[in-house]
């Protein structure tokens, strides 16, 4: 599933935790993630890319993290256990593919490594239809007991 390269005039957004504490480093240092944050805002950003940090993006576990997003119209991730010296150049690569999408999905071989292996989730577009639900049935099925798995997703996107 491969994308035209983008007329979206929405920017790209890296948003960077700054406060996640990786276990066992000293609390009084410099956070990873404040790091990562303040070498992406000195680096040259892709266009139509910026950059920011907030304080938690509630993955705290998997320091660093971000959040890349475009737009009500692409997809968006979060990607954790980023390393600000070695993470930058790919980083910035990756939201450069992201950012030349019009839907946010870049094809899996032209991931960066980092965005391959280390996606923590990824939230559809809110204009993307959702899988059609059936309240009835669902209230059928849980008194009966039943598990059994709904829809499969589409075999483009299964290696997310
Ligand atoms: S403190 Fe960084 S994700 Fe929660």
């Amino acid at each position: 599933m491969g994308d035209t390269p983008s007329q979206s005039p929405e920017p790209v957004v890296l948003t960077v935790c700054t406060t996640c504490r990786p276990e066992g480093a000293d609390p009084e240092a410099i956070r990873p993630g404040r790091i990562l944050a303040d070498r992406l805002a000195g680096a040259p950003l892709p266009e139509g890319v910026t950059v920011r940090g907030v304080e938690c993006l509630s993955a705290c576990s998997r320091s660093c993290t971000l959040h890349l997003s475009g737009g009500p119209e692409r997809w968006s991730y979060i990607y954790g256990d980023l390393d600000p010296d070695t993470h930058l150049d790919d980083i910035l690569a990756g939201a450069a593919a992201y950012a030349a999408t019009d839907t946010g999905f870049v094809p899996w071989r032209e991931r960066p490594v980092v965005f391959r292996k280390q996606s923590i989730a990824r939230i559809p577009p809110v204009s993307m239809p959702g899988v059609e639900l059936s309240p009835a049935a669902a209230s059928n099925a849980s008194s009966e007991g039943s598990d059994a798995p709904t829809e499969m997703p589409p075999a483009a996107l299964a290696q997310d």
